[in-house]
């Protein structure tokens, strides 16, 4: 029998759409106003998914409080207020919330050890989301 949960965090952060070997012109096509010299912000709703075996004695499929601990160290306390587009992480890439997603996958895939990961989902706005399982 295997149960997946979801959980919801939040946070906010800023970034640039802007390829350094394009145009001016170029990169006002490619991304519009996501090109804005000054960047923009926004909420960031990720949804992380995870799924396991409900476990006899405590009903669970991992432990809420495991999983806030490394969500809250690992995920918001590294991305929340700051600009996206000046993190190492994203040195010499575009930080599209596609590729957050994905990086934010892979930093639950690699450290979160108390139930197997399913999917990363962020919403970047009311009408954009992405979705990632690896
Ligand atoms: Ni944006």
């Amino acid at each position: 029998m295997k149960v997946h949960l979801t959980r919801r965090y939040h946070f906010a952060a800023s970034h640039r759409l802007h390829l350094t070997d394009c145009s001016d012109d170029e990169n006002r096509a490619i991304y519009g106003k996501c090109n804005n010299p000054h960047g923009h912000g926004h909420n960031y709703s990720v949804e992380v998914t995870v799924s396991g075996p409900v476990d006899a004695a405590t009903g669970m499929v991992c432990n809420l409080a495991d999983l806030d601990g490394f969500s809250n160290k690992e995920i918001i306390e590294r991305f929340d207020h700051t600009n996206l587009s000046m993190m190492p992480l994203f040195e010499g890439k575009v930080p599209t919330t596609e590729r957050l997603c994905v990086e934010i996958y892979d930093i639950y895939n690699k450290g979160f050890k108390h139930a197997h990961l399913e999917k990363v989902r962020i919403e970047e706005t009311a009408k954009n989301s992405f979705e990632y399982t690896g």
